[in-house]
């Protein structure tokens, strides 16, 4: 693959959903909307793109379809050079390994009647079945110290840990596979703001380390400018703006953007 190329290339991505319920929940076209609307999109390796939007917007089905954990009513998905959706479901489930999700709720993620280390190797189990129990118990110990959780934490359960401690588990877990292409999907709204922070230089310092590409949905402006090398504003299940963080949050073009910029009373400094 060459530089120029794409790691994940989406194409006129669709999704339609029935409206509401009630007396008229009856079928038909007409009663139903587009929660994505003809999305495009292309991440070169490397970079964090970013996509904002307010809630029911259509952030986390475009997502969950760009993973083909939904599938799409029409469109076209390319990883590494492979048209995802096309792939049989064995196929998948192998590619799988190189796609990982990062959750907003860490809680309801995690099994909670596994100890951590169990939690963070249980991927290992079905992508590396060669290895033994004790490699795969060494990796997961050196991946959530590598997040910031040493040994002590490693035979506890999910329940005796911090919100942003289940992240770091979430995020461990995520990783141990060593994926390509991570999704975080809102990784830090149900974080305070300073811990959230945290996070995201986490992410970053992972991101460098282990040559991730992500893709980052959040509702919030703030938390994009904080880690997004390019930005996607979206609104009604469609794209209204795509750019380079700096343009996007300095020099925005479309008028929902501005309108959004308008709410926050101050952006941090863009790191991109
Ligand atoms: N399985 C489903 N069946 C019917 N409608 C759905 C389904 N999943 C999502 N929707 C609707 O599609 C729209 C987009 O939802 P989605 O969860 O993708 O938005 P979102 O941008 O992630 O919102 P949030 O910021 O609240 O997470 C919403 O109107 C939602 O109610
Ligand atoms: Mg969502």
């Amino acid at each position: 693959m060459t530089d120029q190329e794409a790691l994940l290339q989406a194409t006129e991505l669709c999704k339609r959903y029935q409206r509401g319920g009630g007396a008229f929940a009856a079928r038909g076209a007409r009663n139903t909307f587009a929660a994505v609307d003809r999305v495009s999109l292309r991440i070169a390796a490397g970079e964090t793109f970013a996509i904002v939007g307010e809630s029911g917007c259509g952030k986390t089905t475009l997502a969950r379809m760009l993973l083909r954990l939904i599938e799409p009513d029409s469109g076209k998905i390319i990883f590494a050079g492979r048209e995802l959706t096309a792939l049989s479901s064995a196929e998948l489930r192998r590619a799988r390994r190189h796609l990982q999700m990062v959750f907003q709720d860490p809680y309801a993620s995690l099994n909670p009647r596994m100890r951590v280390s169990q939690i963070v190797a249980e991927p290992l189990e079905i992508h590396e079945p060669a290895l033994s129990r004790a490699e795969r118990q060494e990796r997961a110990l050196a991946m959530l110290r590598r997040v910031g959780l040493n040994d002590e934490f490693a035979t506890r359960y999910p329940h005796e840990f911090s919100g942003g401690q289940r992240q770091r588990i979430g995020i461990a877990r995520a990783l141990i596979l060593r994926p390509r292409l991570v999704v975080a999907d809102e990784p830090v709204s149900a974080l305070d703001v300073s811990v959230g922070a945290q996070m995201l230089a986490l992410l970053r310092e992972l991101q460098q380390e282990f040559g991730l590409t992500y893709l980052l949905i959040s509702h919030s402006l703030p938390v994009v400018a904080q880690v997004a090398t390019r930005i996607a504003v979206m609104r009604a299940g469609a794209f209204v703006e795509v750019g380079d963080a700096e343009q996007v949050l300095r020099q925005p073009q479309h008028a929902y953007t501005k309108e959004l910029l308008a709410a926050v009373p101050e952006l941090p400094q863009v790191t991109a």
